[in-house]
């Protein structure tokens, strides 16, 4: 898989897959187009009908590392020779340790913390919740419109980002409050940054803490960059005055950084960019490089509960754990934060040019390799293009690249950390090639 071959699909060994899949899996969220990816390298994915594309999507924000790095494989393949699984909340194993503490000194904040190992991002953010209702022993959260924190009952809860998630699943875990996030090119409440003043966070305190009893507030659930909503960056200010707020009121601060942590924005952790650090944060995706694992982390004192309180039966599995420990290693080694920093300026350079020349590109934004791009119908009205957005990723796809669309009228530029200039830039021509074949009709 040396160079991706940009064709449209040949072959029907996908048609004969896809056909038994929708026979015998439930639906899901399938994207428009149809992708049966057996291998893959680094960027670079190959389908079963050995067309090869570049993958701009790291399979959801996972593989910050690339696909297989040779050395999670490595480290993988030793542990898969030695032992799979040891129930690691009821045994004791010297990985878990051992990752547990590289992500308490990995993870912002110089004070003390433990960690609970899960199995996916719903479930970090389950511990986190159920945590801070224990420690607190309060039942209110305040989380955001727009938020996604997965699709367990408490995760989803907290979640406010489609109306179709929650369909016929009421009534879900009672007392979240949800306020408008800090989405400045849809302000909720009409008004222009900087002069503003950041209100969605003051609201908080002007409002929220003034309609509801602060005493029964347990605390806050925040993504630093919105994910699902639409890769959704926030000024500044704004986790900065949310924490604020949070220590002025006794209430726990949880940074969701299920999708952004591992180098994606730029930094190991998006809330570095705000110098914020959380009572409590929580990990997956990219945290094991593809194996399924989830990590709560917490400041020691309010992770107090009694034994027997949280529990599950994979957490801590050892190949996870494995594949964690080699894909920090090379996090670190290759230098991966930066090269997302460096890498997402020159794609918001070429994606504002693209903006420039285009009538439907509305909104470009993003942090490090975790770039959304929001088509619009017009400028003016930002009318919601829905059905371009999907005819551009079925369009990128035709000819080679893997685009994830997020919200509904937007698309995540979230390739691999380490992606070649060249895979990066053959990507963009891609992606700008199929905007002007939408726009063109
Ligand atoms: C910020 C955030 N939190 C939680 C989740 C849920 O993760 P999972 O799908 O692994 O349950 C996601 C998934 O997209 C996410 O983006």
């Amino acid at each position: 898989m040396k160079r991706p071959r940009v064709s449209s699909q040949r072959g029907s060994q996908a048609k004969k897959v896809i056909d038994l899949h929708n026979k015998v899996i439930m639906r899901t969220t399938m994207v428009p187009y149809p992708l049966v990816g057996i291998e893959a390298q680094g960027a670079l994915v190959k389908d079963v009908d050995e067309n090869v594309y570049i993958d701009f999507s790291s399979a959801v924000a996972v593989a910050n590392v690339g696909h297989n790095h040779p050395e999670v494989v490595k480290a993988v393949k030793a542990q898969a020779d030695k032992l799979i699984h040891f129930a690691g909340n009821d045994y004791y194993n010297p990985l878990q340790a051992q990752l547990a503490q590289e992500l308490t000194r990995i993870t912002p904040g110089k004070f003390d913390k433990k960690v609970f190992f899960s199995n996916s991002g719903a479930e970090s953010v389950e511990c986190a919740f159920k945590l801070a209702r224990w420690h607190a022993k309060k039942p209110v959260m305040i989380s955001f419109l727009g938020a996604f924190h997965g699709r367990t009952f408490g995760a989803l809860s907290l979640s406010a980002c489609k109306g179709l998630h929650k369909k016929f699943f009421f009534p879900l875990v009672p007392s979240v409050v949800h306020i408008p996030y800090a989405y400045c090119y849809r302000c909720n409440f009409k008004l222009e940054y900087p002069d503003c003043g950041v209100w969605c966070a003051s609201y908080i305190e002007e409002v929220v803490l003034h309609s509801h009893p602060r005493e029964d507030i347990a605390g806050l659930i925040v993504e630093p960059i919105q994910g699902e909503a639409g890769y959704i960056v926030p000024p500044k200010e704004f986790l900065p005055k949310l924490e604020k707020i949070c220590d002025e009121n006794g209430l726990l601060f949880i940074i969701d950084e299920v999708q952004t942590g591992f180098g994606r924005t730029g930094k190991m952790f998006a809330c570095e960019h705000y110098n914020t650090q959380a009572d409590i944060i929580c990990l997956s995706k990219a945290l094991a490089a593809g194996l399924p694992m989830g990590a709560t982390v917490a400041k020691s004192e309010i992770a107090d509960w009694e034994e027997g309180t949280h529990s599950n039966t994979f957490g801590g599995n050892l190949l996870a754990c494995a594949a964690s420990l080699a894909n920090i290693r090379v996090i670190k080694k290759e230098k991966l934060p930066g090269r997302a920093a460096s890498l997402g300026e020159h794609t918001l350079s070429r994606l504002n040019e693209m903006k420039e020349q285009s009538g439907i590109v509305g909104d470009v934004r993003g942090k490090g390799l975790m770039i959304g791009v929001e088509f619009v119908k017009d400028e003016q009205t930002k009318e919601k293009a829905v059905k371009e957005t999907e005819k551009i990723t079925v369009e990128a796809f035709k000819k080679g690249l893997i685009l994830l669309p997020v919200g509904v009228n937007c698309i995540r530029i979230a390739p691999p950390l380490n992606i070649p200039l060249e895979h990066l830039d053959k990507g963009l021509d891609i992606l700008f090639d199929a905007i002007k074949a939408v726009e063109r009709g």
